[in-house]
């Protein structure tokens, strides 16, 4: 897919546009630093948050925090076009996934794109990253590695993988969220690769 002549996304103040996806893991609500972050160091960032993680942290808190709108559905009022998706992957430079649940990471890996963070993904031909957040049951199981493989084997996907650390369920394991300054750094690094400068 080519992008539109012209349309160099900056943001401003040396920035990039980033997308924030935001999914249904117990850490989403770690995203809300991400997000600070990423705009102090002069992105524009807009957040897009699947259902599932709209039922662990309100889109208020994304909304109040970036003062700009958040998607959080495919399907918007009879009144619009529905058609964000693809705006927002004519708007972005990097989109970034943190956390990334075995769900939306499975579906990436198959081509399924059945809401608005999985056609979101599939509709931009930007750098992704993916920062997997999940039980160690669920991120060791030989589907989720199987996807993983296959999404590492793209050119245009990077990885920040989980650590060990405390769980949900209170075990210490693998499949904790790496640290929010690791994946802001990483985020940072492929915007800057993207065009973007230090600010
Ligand atoms: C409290 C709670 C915490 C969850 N945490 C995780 C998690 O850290 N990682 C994960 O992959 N799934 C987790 N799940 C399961 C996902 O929310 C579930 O698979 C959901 O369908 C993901 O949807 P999404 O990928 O569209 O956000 C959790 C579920 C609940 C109820």
């Amino acid at each position: 897919m080519s992008r539109a002549p012209g349309n160099s996304r900056m943001s401003g103040q040396g920035g990039v546009n980033i997308i924030l996806g935001v999914t249904g893991s117990i850490a989403a609500y770690k995203a809300a630093s991400v997000l600070r972050a990423l705009m102090a160091r002069g992105h524009a960032v807009r957040v897009v948050m699947t259902e599932a993680s709209q039922r662990l942290v309100s889109p208020n808190t994304f909304r109040s925090l970036s003062g700009e709108p958040v998607t959080t559905a495919l399907f918007i009022e009879e009144t619009q076009v529905g058609l964000q998706h693809i705006e927002l992957a004519e708007w972005v430079d990097v989109l970034a996934v943190a956390p990334a649940t075995a769900n939306f990471i499975g579906k990436v890996a198959n081509g399924i794109a059945d809401e608005i963070m999985s056609c979101t993904w599939m509709a931009c031909d930007c750098p992704k990253l993916l920062a997997p957040a999940m039980n160690d049951r669920m991120w060791l199981s030989p589907p989720v590695q199987r996807n993983c493989d296959y999404l590492r084997s793209l050119a245009d996907v990077h990885f920040v993988d989980p650590v060990e650390g405390k769980l949900a369920s209170g075990k210490h394991a693998v499949g904790h969220l790496a640290p929010v300054e690791e994946v802001i750094e990483r985020i940072h690094r492929l915007a800057l690769a993207a065009g973007g400068k230090d600010v």
